[in-house]
This record gives structure tokens, sequence and C-alpha cells, in this order.
């Protein structure tokens, strides 16, 4: 089977730490409300750290960890929905930052299903490419630069970091879904700023759609929509990727889940009747951290020790677009 290698991961957490008690201090909410809805009690916010220095970081580490030449890495992508940039792309600042001189550079917006995504294309890359060794995945994202902290229903569930991954090929299992959902794009968005050109004569909001609301830049979303495609895009994607080679979702040793809430988890591994204890959760410290969050859990359980080589890992998420994805891999 063509396969990849996750060969070394990193990542990076801003160091202010905001919890639900300093939450209810912008906004009328609680530590209770905020932890039995969504189980997260703390979340990171950058205070000065740009979104590409966040992902340089991550993915100095992971290029550490790999004990990989730079000048190896072919293609860096970079999944984000918060560049400090229109262009050019964070992976061109990474790229100029970390040296890797050799690698084409893009970024991918696939919302909270961007690792996912960009390990999915990864692959494909080193399979139709024999001359590149290694492709560089970096997820960076600064939600609270999106984030409207008036809005206690969606401020509470939003943090930000980065994580990146070195991946090069391998004869391990790999399978992969992935999909989008473009009827819910007005169910979870953010506007871009809007056009001022001196010639512009219409007096209308600058999307030219009634399902997008007229001002505002930050973060809106139908939480409970949200919630019903995410409870359902989880198990299916997963299921989906199995299936493709006829793989038993019973033989998966680690979940690693889009941490967006913890009910939404705890909801998929019932559907796919799998036990909570294969589930890598970090939403209690990080919230939801968007395409970081998938990369992040990963890097810590294996830092941690809890997964290890040989271990078969299935990386699924959901989120704007709607897209969703799953990538089974062997670590
Ligand atoms: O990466 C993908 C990102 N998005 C998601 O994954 C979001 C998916 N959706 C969710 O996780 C949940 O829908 C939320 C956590 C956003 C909301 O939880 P919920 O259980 O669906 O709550 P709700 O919207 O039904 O609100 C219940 C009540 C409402 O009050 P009333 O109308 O019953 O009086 C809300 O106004 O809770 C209120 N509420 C809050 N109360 C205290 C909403 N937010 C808060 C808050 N603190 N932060």
């Amino acid at each position: 089977m063509f396969g990849i290698d996750i060969l070394g991961t990193g990542s990076y957490t801003p160091a202010m730490r905001v919890v639900n008690d300093d939450l209810s201090k912008v906004v009328e909410t609680s530590d209770e409300w905020i932890s039995t809805r969504t189980g997260i009690k703390a979340r990171h916010l950058a205070d000065g750290e740009s979104t590409w220095k966040m992902g340089a970081e991550a993915a100095k580490e992971a290029i550490k960890n790999a004990g990989i030449d730079v000048l190896d890495i072919g293609v860096i992508i970079d999944a984000t929905i918060t560049s400090d940039f229109y262009t050019p792309s964070v992976a061109c600042v990474i790229q100029n930052e970390i040296g890797a001189w050799n690698a084409a550079a893009y970024d991918l917006n696939a919302a909270c299903s961007g690792f996912v995504y960009a390990v999915d294309a990864a692959k494909r890359y080193l399979q139709t490419d024999p001359d590149l060794k290694y492709v560089l995945v970096v997820s960076n994202e600064m939600l609270s630069r999106i984030t409207d902290f008036t809005d206690r229903s969606s401020c509470i569930l939003f943090g930000d970091g980065a994580a990146a991954a070195v991946i090069g090929r391998s004869e391990k299992l790999f399978t992969s879904y992935i999909g989008a959902d473009g009827r819910g794009a007005h169910s979870l968005y953010a506007k871009s700023h809007k056009v001022f050109h001196p010639f512009r004569t219409s007096q209308t909001d600058e999307i030219d759609s009634g399902d997008f609301a007229a001002g505002t830049v930050f973060l809106i979303q139908d939480g409970k929509e949200v919630y019903k495609f995410a409870t359902k895009a989880l198990p299916t994607a997963a299921q989906k990727a199995a299936d493709k080679i006829g793989l038993d979702i019973g033989e998966i040793d680690w979940f690693i889940p889009h941490q967006a809430n913890i009910r939404i988890i705890e909801t998929a591994a019932k559907n796919l009747g799998v036990s909570m204890d294969k589930f890598i959760v970090n939403i209690e410290e990080h919230g939801n951290t968007s395409s970081a969050s998938i990369p992040i859990a990963m890097h810590e359980a294996v830092a941690a020790g809890k997964i290890k080589r040989g271990d078969k890992l299935c990386l699924v998420g959901f989120g704007a677009g709607l897209t969703m994805g799953a990538v089974i891999i062997e670590y």
C-alpha cells in the first residue's frame, strides 16, 4: 500500500491562558455553563504572536523531531482561516523563516478540516512525484482575530495555536476521505472586509447572497446547525475512509477528532460504537483551535508517549464550508 510516514510533529501554544471565569467578566456566562455544554475549561490566546510566527515555531519543532534537512522539503501546505495576509500565503512566509528554499508553498482553507485535507493532499503529492521527499503541513490559527467577544454563544469556544507535521512516504496503512457541503456555508462564516473602490455604485453589502449577514467581519455561527452536522460528519468521514480499504473501525487504536465540543466527540464515539478511551481529547485546555486542533492533539499525545509507532490513527474533522474529512494512517 502507498502510505505516508509522520516523521516529526511540533506545536505552539501561546502563553496567555484565559479560563472560563475570565470570560465571565467579558460576557454573561459561567464556568459551569461552558464546562458542561462544551468541555472547555481554558483556551490560549495570542498576545502579540502572529499567525505565521506560531506556525513557524511549530514547523521548526516538527523539522527538528523529524531529523530531516530542511532543504529536502518539497512542498509546504499551510492550513489556516486566519492568515495575517490576503497575500502572500502564510506558507511562503514560513518558508522564508525556516529556510526551506526548495519548497513550493501555499495556503489551504478547509476550516477545521484543514489539517486532514492537507495530509490528504500531501499523500497525493508524494505518490505522484518521485522527486519529492517531504511535505511540511502546518496548521496555524489565531481565531481571536475573528472572534466576536460580545457573542457569548461563540466566544467561549475558540482558542489560538499551531501545529505542524513533516510527512514522508512509506508503505504503511493509508486511507482517506474528504468532503464538503456548501449548502451549509452560511451556518459558519467570517467575511473579509468590504470593497471600497472609488467607482463603486452598489449600496448593498459586499457579498451577493442573502444567507450571509451584512456588516461584521467576526465569525458568525448557527451553533445548533453546526452541532447537528458535526455529530454526523465525524462518524461518516471516519467510516467512509475505513470502507475504502475494508478496514474495521474497531482496528483503529486512536481517534484524534477535531476538538470543538466534548458532547460532539462523545456522540461521534457512540455512533461509531467506539469507546471514548480511544479518543484523544485536549479540548479542556485548548478549546477549538480550528485546523490546528487535530495536529495539536496528535503532537501532545505523541509527546506524552500515548501514541506509539505502529498505532493506527484516525484523524477526523469537520468545519466551516461545511467540510469534513478523515485520514487513517499507521503512526
Ligand atoms: O469548528 C466548528 C465550530 N463550531 C462548533 O462546533 C459549534 C457546534 N455547536 C455547539 O457546540 C453548541 O451548539 C454551542 C456550545 C455553541 C451551544 O450549546 P447549546 O447546548 O446548543 O446551547 P443553545 O444554543 O441551545 O443555548 C441554550 C441556552 C440559551 O438560552 P435560552 O434561550 O435557553 O434562555 C442561550 O442563550 O444557553 C444560552 N447560552 C449561554 N448561557 C451561558 C448560550 N451561550 C451561553 C454562554 N453562557 N456562553
